[in-house]
């Protein structure tokens, strides 16, 4: 612990990278693990660009659970922390969350690699609807639909589609450019986000991870681990510094 605050008050440029770990302790279930959704729901069956076009209400019902839980949810301390870390250099946040929490925590910069739930967007004309338009509907186990008549699908990124380009292009400039990353609650195992970390130890950053449990990245790609959730060690880290 002492190495990364020296770490952290040495580095100029930091960036977080956050994954469904960062939402458990808000009451998010995380996709992988004994209470992952993908134990519930076959990702293939249910999130992927394919199974919605044919079973939309399959998706449905794990968008619905999804939207429930966000609107359950505020974020916790950890989320807190990533934000008083911009008063020590933090730039930015990478996540491949779709929750919302880290800019209802008041974080400047979030980039959002997998979209976010908040908006609902027609697969015919495009139209973009805000989420809460449709809560009712959402809620009752309705399926929303455009005016148009078409399906709507949340702005969140299924298998088999691809990344939002302009985001992943300043995600990989962030990685790039920072002195310092914080990996946080990922499995790292989806790609191309899980490679965001690589990139930024390529460019000479220092890695610090943060987890349960060992990840693909803890032996390779992480200069630091801290076993734990990120709900304590983040506030630690903060006020250490
Ligand atoms: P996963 O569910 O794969 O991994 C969550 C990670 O968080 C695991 O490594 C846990 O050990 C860790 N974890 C859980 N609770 C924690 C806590 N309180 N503190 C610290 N660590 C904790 O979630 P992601 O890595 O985000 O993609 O999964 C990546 C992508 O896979 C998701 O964005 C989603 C999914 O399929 C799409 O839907 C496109």
């Amino acid at each position: 612990m002492d190495e990364i605050i020296e770490e952290i008050r040495d580095a100029e440029r930091i960036t977080a990278f956050t994954g469904a770990g960062m939402s458990v302790e808000s009451g998010i279930a995380p996709f992988r693990g004994e209470d992952g959704l993908w134990n519930k729901f076959d990702p293939q069956e249910v999130a992927s660009a394919s199974a919605f076009v044919e079973t939309p209400e399959r998706s449905w019902k794990l968008f619905k659970l999804q939207i429930e839980e966000c609107l359950e949810s505020d974020p916790h301390k950890g989320h807190y922390s990533l934000v008083e870390l911009e008063d020590h250099g933090l730039n930015s946040v990478i996540t491949q969350n779709v929750d919302g929490l880290h800019q209802r925590a008041g974080n400047n910069e979030v980039l959002e690699l997998h979209g976010s739930l908040k908006r609902l967007v027609c697969q015919s004309c495009r139209h973009s609807f805000m989420v809460e338009e449709f809560l009712d509907d959402i809620k009752e186990g309705h399926i929303p639909r455009c005016e148009c008549d078409e399906i709507l699908k949340p702005d969140v990124v299924l298998f088999g589609e691809g990344l939002p380009h302009d985001i992943l292009q300043r995600a990989w400039k962030e990685a790039e450019n920072c002195d310092l990353l914080f990996s946080l609650g990922t499995s790292a195992v989806v790609q191309p986000a899980a490679s965001i970390p690589a990139a930024a130890k390529k460019s000479e950053a220092k890695i610090v991870e943060i987890n349960l449990e060992r990840t693909p990245l803890t032996h390779d790609v992480s200069d630091y681990f801290l076993k734990g959730k990120v709900g304590e060690k983040l506030p630690e880290i903060i006020d250490r510094l």
